[in-house]
Parts: C-alpha cells; sequence; structure tokens
C-alpha cells in the first residue's frame, strides 16, 4: 500500500477550455499557488487479482463505490506504464474544513497518481506525475507542484504539464477561502468551459487575454508584488467568467452574495488595504492579500456579512508520500 498527500491550489491565470478534449489539452497555459490548507490522502494497493475478474474498487467518505471514469482512466494509464494488470484499491479522504465548498479534484488526482504510480513500482519524475495527473482533471496537473506553478498548456500528451515558478514563496501571501454556499455545483468545470469553448463569441479574446496576461503575472511572482498578483488574478478571473455570461445560453457561477463580497473588496480597497478577488467553478471567492492583512480585511467583511465563514490559506507544498 501506497499513500500519497496533495494540496489543492488556486488558479491566478486559468485554465478555462480544453483543445483537445481527449488528451485533456487547455487552450492556453495557466498560473497557479498551491494552498497548505486544503488536501486530500489517498492509498493505493493492487491486489492479486487481475482486472479480467475484479473491478477496481474505491472507499471514499465512509462507503465503497465503483471508481469514477476519470479515476479508471488514471489507474488504466498507471497500469499501461507499469505492464500490470491487477486490480487497485483506492481509499481516499479529503481534508478540508467542513462546508468548505471547495472543489477537491486537483488534489484527489495529484494524490491519486503520487500513490497509484509508486505502489504499482513506478519512480516517476515531477513531469511525469503532472502528466498522469492531468488525465484525471486539468488543474490536478499543477497540485502535483507546491508554491506557485506554471502548467505548459503543450500541444500533445507530452509536452502539457505543470513546472515550479516559485517554491518555498518567501513573501508573505494569503488566499482567504470564503464560503457563501457549500452545495455541489450544478454545472461542473468541463461542462462549463467546453459550453463557453463552443458558445461564447468572446472565448477567443480570453485565450488570447489570458496569454497576454502570463508575462506580467510571472513579473509579479517573481518581484513578490502581492497587489499585482491579487489585481492581474482579478481581471483574469472576471474574464473568465465573461465567457459564462457571454455564453449562448448563458449562465453563471456568481451566486447574488458573490457579486456583494466583490462589491465589499472594491470598497475595503479605497481604505488602503491591498485586497483582490478570483474565483473558479463555483460561487465561493478566494481572496488574495498580504498575510499582515488578514484581519483587518476580515473585520470589514464581517462587519456587512457577520456569519461569513473563511480559512487564511498559506503557500502549500508539494504532493507527498506520506506512507
Ligand atoms: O481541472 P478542472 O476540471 O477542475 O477545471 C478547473 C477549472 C478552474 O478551476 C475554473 C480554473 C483552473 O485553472 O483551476
Amino acid at each position: 500500500m501506497t499513500k500519497a498527500r496533495a494540496y489543492t491550489n488556486i488558479a491566478l491565470i486559468k485554465y478555462w477550455g480544453k483543445r483537445s478534449v481527449a488528451e485533456m489539452i487547455p487552450f492556453n497555459n495557466s498560473i497557479s499557488l498551491t494552498l497548505d490548507q486544503f488536501y486530500t490522502e489517498t492509498s493505493v494497493t493492487f491486489t492479486d487479482a487481475t482486472t479480467q475478474q475484479a473491478a477496481d474498487r474505491f472507499y471514499f467518505a465512509g462507503q465503497w463505490q465503483a471508481p469514477t471514469p476519470k479515476m479508471t482512466r488514471v489507474l488504466t494509464r498507471i497500469r499501461d506504464l507499469a505492464g500490470l494488470n491487477r486490480q487497485a484499491i483506492i481509499k481516499s479522504k479529503n481534508f478540508v474544513p467542513t462546508s468548505a465548498g471547495l472543489a477537491s479534484s486537483a488534489s484527489a488526482f495529484a494524490a491519486l497518481a503520487a500513490a497509484g504510480s509508486r505502489a504499482a513500482g513506478l519512480s516517476l519524475s515531477s513531469r511525469e506525475l503532472s502528466i498522469l495527473a492531468r488525465h484525471g482533471s486539468g488543474s490536478a496537473s499543477r497540485s502535483v507542484l507546491g508554491g506557485f506553478v506554471e502548467w505548459q498548456a503543450g500541444t500533445d500528451d507530452q509536452s502539457s504539464y505543470a513546472t515550479n515558478l516559485l517554491d518555498p514563496v518567501p513573501f508573505p501571501i494569503a488566499v482567504i477561502a470564503l464560503v457563501v454556499n457549500s452545495a455541489p455545483k450544478k454545472i461542473l468545470s468541463t461542462a462549463g468551459m467546453q459550453h463557453s469553448v463552443a458558445h461564447s463569441p468572446f472565448y477567443p479574446a480570453w485565450v488570447q487575454t489570458a496569454t497576454a496576461a502570463l508575462a506580467p503575472m510571472r513579473a509579479a511572482i517573481a518581484q513578490g508584488d502581492i497587489a499585482q498578483i491579487g489585481t492581474l488574478a482579478e481581471t483574469n478571473a472576471m474574464q473568465m467568467h465573461a465567457t459564462t455570461l457571454s455564453a449562448n445560453p448563458p449562465f453563471t457561477y456568481f451566486a447574488p452574495e458573490t457579486l456583494m463580497i466583490w462589491q465589499l473588496v472594491q470598497e475595503i480597497r479605497t481604505k488602503g488595504l491591498s485586497c483582490y478577488l478570483t474565483l473558479d467553478a463555483g460561487p465561493n471567492p478566494k481572496l488574495i492579500c498580504a498575510m499582515q492583512d488578514v484581519g483587518p480585511i476580515m473585520t470589514q467583511l464581517h462587519q456587512a456579512l457577520p456569519n461569513l465563514a473563511g480559512t487564511v490559506c498559506q503557500p502549500g507544498p508539494a504532493v507527498q508520500i506520506i506512507d
């Protein structure tokens, strides 16, 4: 049995749309920060039973279930790489503060790739692990690494993987993960992004602007400029969400509280605090700020929304084998 722990990440320049759905190749590079508060632990054992005789088994949240097609895809690749034909038993647990409403596919597939490949006797490089994790979920390709990470879109299977931009992170950046709604999202990210690709006239402009924002984001990270990182991330997030609002038919991941918090963030900035908002394929905002500003920012938010729950994250590490 091999057990791995992988941390989730928040995209600062987002991945939103696949050039190749079959190979999971995105249209543009993306840049993320791995977070230290949310992680998945997964153990994998390959038994003596061959896959012809028995199906893989998955134990999650206290019960046995069939693995999802995405899990099978990753396990099949592991078996192919290792020349193995055995049944896998997978046990997985998410460590996310109660009702955090945070998507965990990034940490889940990075942990599965690391534990599964090691259990199969493989010793993969971080590049190979990133490629493997990408087949479960695009954002998982970035959770293989810690700190600031860039996923190179590439053009085919072997050229699409994540690399480190900066780890460890020597400046005090924080991400406050806020929860306005912890219900599962109605439109999953894969369906949402491909709808934008096919039905938003703004989609080509999204790819162009996201690509143009990569160099300024890399420079802001290299300079440790938290305000600039936040400014670029907020603009990029709104440009991504503009592709859902402009699709035909249109849709949105925003909840009323999401917009309320965005407005509060803009007010907080007028009071001289550096605070910026980003959000993924769901309504829960993540605020980017400096560690020393977390207290004053939460005080301001609580004046308007007394029950708002938040978790303060700092840069997190790369995937690790823990058992
Ligand atoms: O990797 P997926 O299928 O969970 O899609 C991730 C999409 C976003 O979270 C919205 C953006 C990103 O780059 O993580």
